[in-house]
């Protein structure tokens, strides 16, 4: 909750800089997307060791969602004036808007399906679309790299990019080590 609680205060004492609208946008964009990474590594790190972290799993994910929505509440607002027909043309306009709201579409299913419930009535289905998280990671770093195109810095793109790399080839490796 710190980054939204840290927002809210910033917007209070009016500390949002010269573009407050894009410094709640970027800051929003930011967390969502360190959130996604956190959710994607957790069991990476309970197969190395911090078994605890699983219990944290679904909360992880789930606050993911939280900024994403918000990001994405925020971009209709500001942007758009929640005029729903103006975003959809955006959609199709400007690509790092098509791959934002293709990830964050995606996140949908999880959110919907991340209770007890739904785990036990889906059984196999349902780890099929978890696994949906890979997809999503990839078209947000896509919209992140779309984004920071227009200034060509692409130096956390490539940063994330790698670590991705990282995380996937540590699971994949202690997938065939291990068998699990
Ligand atoms: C999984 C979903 C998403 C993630 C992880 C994400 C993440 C990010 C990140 C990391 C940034 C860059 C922040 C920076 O410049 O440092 C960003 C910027 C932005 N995102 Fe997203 N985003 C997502 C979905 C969306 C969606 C659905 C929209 C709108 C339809 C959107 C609109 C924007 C806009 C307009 C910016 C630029 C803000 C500015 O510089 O003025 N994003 N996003």
């Amino acid at each position: 909750m710190i980054p939204i609680i840290e927002l809210i205060y910033l917007v209070q004492v009016q500390q949002l800089g010269a573009n407050p609208q894009e410094f709640i946008l970027r800051h929003l964009g930011i967390w969502s997307l360190v959130l996604l990474f956190v959710s994607y590594s957790t069991s990476l790190v309970s197969l190395y060791g911090v078994k605890s972290v699983m219990n944290c799993r679904r909360m992880f994910g789930l606050f993911s969602f939280f900024y994403i929505s918000c990001h994405f509440l925020a971009f209709i607002a500001f942007e758009h004036s929640f005029v729903m027909r103006d975003f959809v043309l955006d959609v199709f306009n400007r690509p790092f808007v098509f791959f934002g709201t293709l990830a964050a579409l995606l996140t949908v299913p999880l959110a919907l399906t991340s209770n007890n419930l739904s785990l036990r009535l889906l059984r196999g289905i349902w780890k099929k679309i978890h696994s949906l998280i890979n997809l999503i990671i990839i078209f947000a770093l896509t919209h992140y790299y779309f984004h920071k195109s227009a200034k060509n810095d692409f130096f956390w793109p490539v940063a994330l990019t790698i670590l991705l790399l990282l995380i996937f080839f540590l699971k994949k490796k202690r997938f065939f080590v291990k068998g699990v």
